[in-house]
């Protein structure tokens, strides 16, 4: 007897938020922004590209923006024009592939700025080669960057999250961890690593009663950023990071909990899940998945 109102509870609450997410998919994302002006917002790889593109939006929305990268000319060209709009910017060069300097750093930024409220774990490499001529070195250096170095900051920052009950872990991750293609077997295996990483941490913060840390798993198609430069795609376009940048920020302020940019592609994902292999090929034939890796730039 019990289960059955269990059941029948369950099911109503599971239509009750269906109906929910259809009524607020009209209602226009701005009415329904939380406010970052009190957010001290950490994101790695910070100092260029799309990074940098999300701490001058976070400026703008009045955030303490704290900016990590490998690279410290370029931290300082962010943090110049961050200073420039009048926004407070705190620069820390760290290497996130390295555990122990993401611990060390990361004490660093608690001692000197505060505890960080929203995590945006961006920085991102990819080599992009076919599979045999990839390094071995390489291989592992790309899962330190684009996947270890997750585990080392949320295991830095969630504990403060935890305690005050309020936070935000955003992923950088890539379409490319959700659907793979060809020559990409480093970054894809990364993505797909740090979208299940996402998934598991988001349940079990959430089921250990966290319900106020909020998950945002990023999905972008490729970008022209430098990480992906000289890519082209022949059908869709290649992805304009400045309206990548305003996606995923719309995406953090209404707390979505995984987003695909440009929404085109929640469709491929969703066929992916029931087309049959060979229908797939033929699609991807046709977009020219197989082709648009083999125009990137190595850096
Ligand atoms: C890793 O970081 C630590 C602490 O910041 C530093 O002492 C060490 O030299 C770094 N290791 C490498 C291989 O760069
Ligand atoms: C996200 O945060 C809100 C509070 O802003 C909370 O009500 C909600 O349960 C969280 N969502 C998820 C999926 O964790
Ligand atoms: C993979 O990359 C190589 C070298 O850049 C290129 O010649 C080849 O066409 C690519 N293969 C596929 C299937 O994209």
């Amino acid at each position: 007897m019990m289960t059955l109102w269990n059941f029948a509870l369950t099911l109503f609450r599971a239509l009750f938020y269906w109906v929910e997410a259809i009524f607020l998919f009209f209602i226009p994302r701005r009415f329904r922004f939380k406010d970052v002006s009190n957010d001290i917002v950490l994101i790695t790889g910070g100092g260029n590209g799309f990074g940098q593109m999300l701490a001058m939006r976070f400026t703008q929305l009045g955030s303490t923006v704290v900016l990590w990268d490998i690279d410290e000319s370029n931290l300082l060209k962010t943090k110049n024009a961050i200073r420039k709009f009048g926004g407070l910017c705190y620069c820390y060069t760290c290497d996130v592939s390295n555990r122990s300097n993401v611990y060390s750093t990361a004490k660093k930024v608690k001692e000197e700025v505060g505890d960080v409220t929203i995590l945006i774990n961006n920085a991102g490499i990819v080599f992009g080669k076919p599979f045999f001529e990839l390094d071995d070195e390489n291989i592992v250096k790309i899962f330190n960057v684009n996947t270890l170095s997750h585990f080392w900051t949320c295991k830095a920052f969630m504990p403060s999250m935890r305690e005050k009950g309020r936070g935000h872990i955003v992923s950088v991750a890539s379409l490319a961890g959700l659907t793979a293609s060809p020559n990409l077997t480093d970054y894809s295996a990364t993505k797909f690593a740090s979208v299940g990483f996402q998934e598991s941490l988001w349940l079990e913060t959430y089921f250990n009663n966290y319900e106020n840390i909020n998950f945002t798993t990023v999905c972008p198609f490729y970008m022209n950023t430098a990480l992906f430069s000289g890519v082209s795609s022949e059908i869709i376009g290649i992805l304009d990071p400045e309206y990548a940048a305003e996606e995923v920020i719309k995406a953090i302020l209404t707390n979505q909990n995984i987003v695909i940019v440009p929404r085109f592609f929640y469709i491929l994902y969703a066929l992916k899940s029931f087309l049959p292999s060979k229908t797939l090929l033929a699609l991807y034939d046709f977009f020219g998945v197989q082709r648009m890796m083999a125009s990137r730039k190595n850096q």
